[in-house]
């Protein structure tokens, strides 16, 4: 089969794109990158989705860090390689996954992209109907740390440490989230991903 028809990375080959983005940009995003892909696992089989394609749209979600210290401008590379790749399920993870609001000026961090990059995003993300694969990684991202799984609380404290801004609103939709899966999962997620093994810190 063709890289074209399969449109997901395998588990090694997904492995080994974080490697190569880790020598070019190295950094705790990607211990961040493998705790989220094992919590999408974990949750994501719980959830009846493909266990495969979770763990390789949580090794990849961040994948555009592979540029360089950037902040908004991670999404936007992210989502371009992999769609360059021939990987478009994985590119709009790497949309979707900073956006619990669906839409771009939630985002708490520096918009390093030009104007025209950042409408070209908004058009995207303005045409998705988010499913649970897009959710289910905007749960692990935000509730997974460099060094462990977090509880969500502590993992939104941490952003906002480190970010100018994190609206109420998409802290409300993120922590809402948790209750999503857990409904769905009918497990307390956090025992589902680390069998509540939490750190508290990044
Ligand atoms: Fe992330």
């Amino acid at each position: 089969m063709r890289k074209s028809e399969k449109r997901l990375p395998s588990r090694n080959e997904a492995e080994q794109l974080l490697e190569e983005g880790l020598l070019k940009n190295p950094g705790r995003w990607g211990d961040h990158s493998r705790n989220a892909a094992h919590c999408a696992e974990k949750i994501g089989e719980a959830s009846g989705l493909d266990k495969d394609r979770c763990y390789v749209s949580g090794l990849l979600h961040d994948i555009g860090r592979s540029v360089g210290n950037v902040q908004l401008a991670h999404v936007y590379h992210g989502w371009k390689m992999m769609n360059a790749m021939g990987y478009p399920l994985i590119g709009r993870i790497c949309l979707t996954h900073s956006f619990a609001m669906q839409e771009i000026d939630g985002y708490g961090g520096a918009f390093d992209l030009a104007e025209e990059e950042i409408e070209e995003m908004k058009r995207e993300l303005g045409h998705l109907v988010y499913d649970d694969y897009d959710r289910l990684i905007q749960l692990c991202d935000n509730i997974s740390g460099a060094s462990g799984i977090m509880r969500m609380e502590d993992r939104i404290a941490d952003i906002q440490s480190r970010y100018p801004r994190y609206p109420e609103e998409k802290k409300i939709i993120t922590l809402r989230l948790v209750d999503y899966f857990s409904r769905k999962t009918g497990a307390d997620i956090y025992d589902l991903a680390c069998g509540g093994n939490l750190v508290d810190h990044y």
